[in-house]
């Protein structure tokens, strides 16, 4: 838990125990009619700030910044329960899809700043926002990235070409290699050839930008959170007109090759946890596609099991 102090202006506060109620943690109380700080451990999420009816409370190390938009307007106003039509959301939802074919026009940097500032909105661990986000601005700084994740797996795919090594590594327990060369060196091989001899990039599909959402340390839940944080920003990037799309692959080279990261410029304590795509999408589509049936389970229901084939 971080150490933010929470400030009641004791004159100002009308009592009414509001921020009480709504704090998950336990940095205030209620005494003499009025709220007060009782512990200055707190998660720091501003909910107190945020539900005070006078404006008597207030958390420090909440940054104006981060929702200071300056690609587009917000309200700045809470939008109540059901204060959204669930059909405009699920429209966007449905409609959010990934993109592999771009412009070659650049994001400006201040939309990339946004799309970071939507991405904060989403929850953390013990609210730790322990997460980073690496800008790659431009076909250059992509190109530099799709440099280096290329390096890796030309490396990988030459183990991996070792028959020995595979069957070696399985006997071992270690079936990684070997799944790996029967499921992903082929088309990997053919993307890497096309890089090199034609300059076509099918890693990052030709993205303008990318952004890589990694954590530092000290998280209790890095990988949800840095993934909350990219769905946010795919959300967000479909609404300002952008199209992207998650590239597993560059994740893969950075979280197993320290030399990949460092080309990227990622500190060593760092972890990758979402490398997101972004540009102007030279695509679109005539209708949603939707998706399988999940499987759903009812715990103590009466009609058991749904899903495919049920
Ligand atoms: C963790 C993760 C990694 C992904 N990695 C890649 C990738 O390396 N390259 C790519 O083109 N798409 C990648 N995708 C996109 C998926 O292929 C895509 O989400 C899926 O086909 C569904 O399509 P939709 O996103 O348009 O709904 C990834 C998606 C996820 C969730």
């Amino acid at each position: 838990m971080a150490d933010i102090p929470v400030v009641v202006d004791a004159a100002a506060c009308t009592g009414c125990g509001m921020c009480v109620r709504v704090c998950p943690d336990g940095p205030l109380d209620m005494a003499g009619g009025r709220a007060v700080v009782i512990d200055r451990r707190c998660l720091g999420c501003g909910h107190c700030q945020a539900a005070c009816p006078v404006g008597a409370v207030s958390v420090a190390g909440l940054d104006p910044w981060a929702s200071r938009f300056s690609s587009f307007r917000a309200d700045p106003a809470w939008l109540g329960f059901g204060g959204l039509d669930p059909g405009i959301l699920a429209r966007l939802l449905l409609s959010r899809r990934s993109c592999r074919n771009y412009q070659d026009r650049p994001v400006p940097r201040d939309i990339l700043e946004d799309l970071v500032r939507l991405a904060v909105t989403a929850p953390s661990g013990a609210n730790s926002q322990a997460w980073t986000f690496t800008l790659f601005p431009d076909r250059e700084a992509v190109a530099a990235l799709g440099r280096a994740v290329a390096g890796f797996f030309e490396r990988l795919n030459r183990t991996a070409e070792k028959a020995w090594l595979r069957a070696l590594l399985r006997l071992a327990g270690r079936p990684g290699l070997a799944e790996y060369h029967r499921r992903h060196q082929p088309s990997v091989a053919r993307a890497l050839e096309a890089w090199r001899e034609r300059g076509e990039d099918h890693l990052f599909h030709g993205a303008a930008a990318v952004i890589l959402v990694g954590s530092r340390p000290g998280a209790s839940c890095p990988a949800e959170d840095a993934l909350l944080a990219a769905g946010n920003m795919l959300l967000a990037a479909h609404c300002l007109g952008l199209g992207s799309c998650l590239i597993g692959y560059a994740v893969a080279a950075l979280r197993r090759d320290r030399a990949t990261a460092r080309a990227a410029g990622l500190p060593a304590d760092e972890e990758v946890h979402a490398a997101v795509a972004l540009g102007w999408p030279e695509e679109s589509y005539v209708r949603t596609a939707g998706r399988k049936r999940p499987m759903i389970r009812w715990f103590g229901g009466e009609s058991g099991e749904s899903g495919p084939g049920a």
